[in-house]
């Protein structure tokens, strides 16, 4: 037999230095698995002499019990310090501060977009929309601009294939609107329109607002009196309007809608160019050749139209002078419309 002595100190080294749970299991099976090493002195002991075997037995059991507690100590050590050691890896320090939360806000356009839905809905109209592609007939022909229509020019509209375009302004969803049913009709129709200019005031993509009103006793008196309360509610403040006669192909009589400057109160100033006044809508009253396109009677129904941009108006209610800010993305510009 082997100097069990020797072997066992063997072991406990090995055992102790042992630096994770895998190679102690493979000490584990190396010294006391069913071929180890102290497993194979026991079955050596059948060599022995009869009276020998008990006492060598007795010692190599001793051992085994030995080396056991020795590994089961060993491995309690590593299981700890793999605990400790996880622990420390993953620590979070609880005591730094907060990034804070970055809270997003509607967007400037979007905001007067929503207000001005909400004040013609609180007056009965709905909101109505459109396909931003559209055709000729719905965008010039049935508004009364047909192919040769000098109109047709102002409107620098952007071709596609087979007769589309995208649509130069909200004015088709009335043409929509009259031709899929029946009057009474009273809706607003705000959407992204197309031109191909850009500069200060003109950026290719825009928004507009377009309102139909369609019934038996419609007035130009009634187009006034809605377009100067709206623009006095969206505002919020008494304002003058004024109504200075204009022409579109689409209405007649047709007008410019004026309000008192909002900046000057009227006094004249470098925004309304002294004037006192600032140029915020189209309007008129629903041309027959339009009621015609869309089949309706224009001797029974009268009907006004109005139409105006969203960012004009928006950049004179906050006081934005250059309308190509709306279309950056600068947070430090938008931040400030967040909220309220
Ligand atoms: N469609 C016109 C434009 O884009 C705006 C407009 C003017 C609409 C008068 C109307 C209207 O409905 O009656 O310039």
């Amino acid at each position: 037999m082997a100097d069990l002595s020797a072997l066992t100190a063997q072991a406990l080294v090995q055992i102790g230095a042992s630096e994770s749970l895998a190679a102690l299991d493979e000490l584990r099976v190396h010294w006391l698995g069913k071929k180890g090493v102290l497993t194979e002195q026991l079955k050596a002991l059948g060599g022995l002499k009869p009276a020998e075997r008990p006492a060598a037995g007795a010692r190599i059991n001793a051992a085994k019990t030995e080396l056991h507690s020795a590994i089961e100590a060993r491995r309690t050590t590593l299981e700890q310090a793999s605990i400790v050691q996880a622990l420390t890896s993953g620590r979070i320090d609880v005591s730094l501060p907060g990034r804070g939360e970055a809270t997003g806000g509607m967007h400037p356009i979007t905001r007067v977009r929503l207000r001005i839905e909400e004040l013609f809905r609180n007056a009965g109209y709905e909101v109505a929309e459109g396909p931003e592609v559209e055709d000729e007939f719905h965008n010039f022909e049935a508004l009364n601009i047909p192919a040769d229509h000098p109109a047709r020019a102002m409107h620098d509209t952007f071709y596609l294939e087979d007769g589309l375009l995208l649509r130069t302004h909200t004015s088709p969803v009335q043409i929509r609107a009259m031709l899929s049913r029946k009057p009474p009709l009273a809706l607003i129709a705000p959407g992204r329109v197309y031109r191909c200019d850009s500069d200060v005031s003109h950026s290719p993509m825009f928004h507009q607002v377009e309102g139909l009103l369609v019934d038996t006793d419609v007035s130009f008196a009634n187009l006034k009196a809605v377009l100067h309360q709206f623009m006095e509610a969206l505002f919020e403040r008494p304002l003058a309007m004024r109504l200075r006669p204009s022409y579109f192909p689409f209405t007649e009589p047709s007008a410019e809608v004026d309000i008192s400057c909002v900046l000057c109160d009227g006094q004249g100033c470098r925004v309304c160019k002294q004037t006192g006044w600032l140029e915020v809508a189209g309007c008129g009253m629903v041309h027959p050749n339009v009621f015609k396109a869309c089949g309706i009677d224009s001797e029974r129904y009268t009907g006004f139209a109005f139409g105006f941009g969203i960012e004009r108006l928006a950049m004179l209610r906050y006081g934005v002078n250059d309308l190509r800010l709306f279309y950056d993305n600068d947070l430090r510009f938008l931040a400030q419309f967040a909220r309220g």
